[in-house]
């Protein structure tokens, strides 16, 4: 069975199971819309690869870690489309929960779900005390404080903020719970599977940024030109596009060669570089190099983010390993 086709199983047998009987209907309803309305499924498939490259020895704990990860990340999709945040109308090519649904039903369904990814490891891990533990532990690292999507999610409440820092709390904690996941629930260390999470994971949140840029509602599923007017910090107004775009490639090939040694190095590579194509395609580069192609230098525009103060040393690349 694909990992897709593992994890969308997954996903559906937990979640009916921890929904149980009598739960209110239109929060349920609401839950359902926000898990299973067509999202990449990157964070638990990364959990899935990596227990296999592990050994995988108990894969219903496995299956439990990669729903729990995708749980977290809905859960913080439908709070950062809310009005308090992003006021997003738009995600995966579907209304937002608070627009489907409204307000209250969006914020309950937000806390409905971290709540349920906890309440599956719990049930999945009984057999293994130890390596619930384990994983308990590092979903909590991945969503909370101190650089976890909750504080990650709070840097735009601040004066001032290091973009890197920023990306890596809001987007690159997950995955890098998501990578160590995969080693724990097979009981093995995880502490060697943390960079691959970690340069994935800031590659993800700049290959967005560029995205936002670049993109169009139907190719992306979502509102583009949202950093620019929600005034957020992103890689493409910090580095300027072209620059964005050579970061993006240098963490792609970090993370490459941040894969441990392990019998399925080769297929997680062929992963990362396929994953990088479906972020950031070739010809999307292209398309925008040929449109600007009589600009010489185009200076990335200042930024009058509520945290403008970005400290951009994070960021700047060292010499990028430009595929494009
Ligand atoms: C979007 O994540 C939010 C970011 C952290 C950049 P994904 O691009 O993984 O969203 P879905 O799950 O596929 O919709
Ligand atoms: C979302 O970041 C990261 C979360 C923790 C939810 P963005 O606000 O940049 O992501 P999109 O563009 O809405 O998916
Ligand atoms: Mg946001
Ligand atoms: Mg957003």
């Amino acid at each position: 069975m694909s990992l897709i086709a593992r994890t969308e199983q997954a996903l559906s047998q937990h979640f009916e199971l921890a929904v149980g009987i009598g739960a209110p209907q239109k929060l349920q309803a609401a839950m359902k819309h926000a898990v299973f309305s067509g999202g990449a499924r990157i964070r638990p498939q990364l959990c899935m690869a990596v227990a296999v490259a592990c050994g995988e020895d108990e894969p219903d704990l496995t299956n439990a870690a990669a729903v729990a990860l995708e749980f977290m990340h809905c859960a913080s999709l439908v709070h950062d489309d809310m009005p308090a945040f992003d006021n997003a109308d738009f995600r995966r090519g579907q209304a937002t929960v608070h627009k489907a649904f409204s307000e209250p039903l969006a914020l309950l369904a937000g806390d409905g779900l971290i709540v349920m990814a906890y309440q599956v490891l719990l049930q999945a891990g009984r057999q293994h005390p130890q390596r619930l533990m384990g994983l308990m532990e590092n979903l909590t690292r991945g969503v909370g404080l101190p650089d976890g999507i909750v504080a990650g999610q709070a840097w735009e409440c601040e004066t001032t903020a290091d973009l890197g820092q920023y990306q890596r709390a809001k987007t690159g904690a997950l995955f890098v719970s998501a990578t160590c996941a995969g080693a724990i629930a097979s009981g093995k260390p995880s502490e060697p599977w943390a960079p691959l999470g970690a340069f994935l994971g800031e590659a993800y949140q700049v290959a967005d940024d560029i995205r936002d840029v670049l993109g169009d509602i139907a190719s992306l599923g979502k509102p583009a030109g949202q950093d620019v007017l929600n005034a957020r910090p992103s890689s493409a107004q910090a580095l300027g596009l072209e620059g964005a775009i050579q970061h993006f490639d240098t963490l792609i090939a970090k993370a490459g060669d941040a894969i441990p040694n392990c019998n399925s190095r080769d297929m997680l590579r062929q992963l990362v570089l396929l994953e990088s194509e479906r972020l950031v395609p070739k010809s999307m580069c292209d398309g925008y190099r040929k449109r600007n192609a009589h600009v010489k230098f185009v200076k990335p525009a200042k930024s009058s983010s509520s945290i403008a103060k970005v400290h951009k040393s994070s960021v700047t690349s060292s010499t990028p390993h430009s595929q494009r």
